[in-house]
């Protein structure tokens, strides 16, 4: 683990985690994985923005170390969750004097995870600022990206933001900064869309709040550091909006081919009338790649049979995955092949209960068994139903 000039003052000490493939227990990192501290020297005060996951710890210290840094004056947690404050305890020993810059909820997240003493910290408002002699820190609250802990540091006199998880994607790479960026924008969109997507009303306040600073680099707590912080918030100004694209994602499980079968037409007459479809078999998806189509998508296929009075479990985790991450999409449509008992489409809409204002159901096509001549009729109606909702002047 190395530090790095992102300018003669402002260090990046990121602790990347090349191996690690699953976040949480829960979020797939096929690209690995970052946790940035950032160090700012001032003229007269030291301050380390964030610092690392706790598995980490040893090595992040000894790279604290090698920067030569003999005082550090103020930590600032960002945000109360351990990949980004395991470390402060670690931080503490080696600086005693240093305190904890922090808002009064992340001080609470804080003290209850770690051995961080109640007068070790400085609880700081909303547009509160310290002065580190020639460079100024001055706090944002941005509540629930990702946590309600959450906020920004900014530093007018270097005009860079550091953001936090706000922002942020989970790469483990050797740049700096986002210089390859088809490849951030698809784990910013990934990191976005598992993290990010069920707060989008605070994201678009937080973009306004933050539009008046002028920022030449935004520093998220993963990932790079954005040198065109244009590419990043344009994306996200894109993402968290109302608007959705004509894409269908088809989520689906077949257990004797009945589904897949009018998956497969389904998705030729969606082809046909020029919509862009994705599909996701559901037995052993990569949920990352799952959420970050229904980042866009207006509309959402449950297609499954059903087992016992339910959908398959794996359409579940599709269904459950749209209702807490809040996406915007607004048709969904049920397709069905059951043995003996029918009717998915109502079990499915009371699985949605958050998105039930924005949701328009479609007619659901329900099939005893394999697909009939009717059946295909009726996906034809799905087809046209669907491409009539993405297209109403049409
Ligand atoms: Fe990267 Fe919410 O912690």
């Amino acid at each position: 683990m190395i530090a790095r000039e992102i300018t003669e003052d402002i260090l990046s000490i990121s602790a990347i985690d090349w191996d690690r493939r699953l976040f949480d227990e829960l979020v797939p990192l096929p690209e690995g994985t970052s946790y940035n501290s950032y160090l700012v020297k001032g003229s007269e005060k030291n301050a380390l923005i964030d610092t690392a996951y706790p598995p980490m710890t040893a090595e992040y210290i000894a790279a604290l170390k090698a920067t030569g840094i003999r005082k550090l004056d103020y930590i600032i947690a960002d945000h109360g969750e351990q990949d980004h404050t395991g470390s402060i305890p670690a931080v503490l020993e080696i600086f005693p004097d240093a305190m904890v810059v922090t808002n009064a909820k992340c001080k609470d997240m804080i003290t209850e995870a770690l051995p961080v003493a109640e007068d070790k910290f400085i609880v700081v408002e909303d547009g509160q600022t310290i002065s580190l002699g020639d460079k100024t820190l001055q706090f944002f609250l941005t509540p629930w990206v990702h946590w309600p802990d959450t906020m920004c540091t900014y530093i007018a006199e270097d005009k860079i933001l550091f953001s936090c998880d706000f922002f942020g994607s989970h790469v483990a790479g050797s740049d700096l900064f986002a210089t390859n960026e088809a490849l951030v924008e698809d784990a910013a969109k990934r990191y976005y869309a598992e993290i990010m997507m069920p707060f989008r009303s605070f994201i678009r306040q937080h973009l306004e709040k933050l539009a008046p600073l002028q920022i030449d680099f935004i520093a998220p707590s993963h990932g790079p550091v954005y040198s065109r912080p244009a590419f990043i918030l344009d994306l996200y100004k894109e993402w968290a909006s109302d608007v959705a694209k004509k894409e269908v994602v088809i989520a689906y499980v077949s257990m004797y081919d009945n589904t897949t079968k009018m998956v497969d037409y389904l998705t030729d007459r969606l082809m046909e009338k020029g919509l862009s479809v994705k599909r996701f078999n559901m037995v052993g998806v990569d949920t990352g790649q799952f959420t970050k189509a229904l980042v866009d998508a207006s509309t959402v296929v449950f297609a499954t049979p059903t087992v016992l009075t339910g959908p398959h479990p794996s359409v579940v985790t599709g269904i459950y995955l749209l209702h807490v991450l809040k996406a915007k999409t607004k048709f969904v449509a049920v397709v069905n092949s059951y043995g003996w008992s029918g009717n998915l489409a109502d079990r499915i809409k009371d699985m949605l209960p958050k998105l039930k204002a924005q949701l328009r159901y479609l007619d659901p096509v329900l099939v005893k068994g394999l697909p009939k001549e009717n059946d295909y009729k009726a996906l034809d109606r799905l087809a046209d139903e669907i491409y009539l909702a993405n297209n109403p002047a049409s």
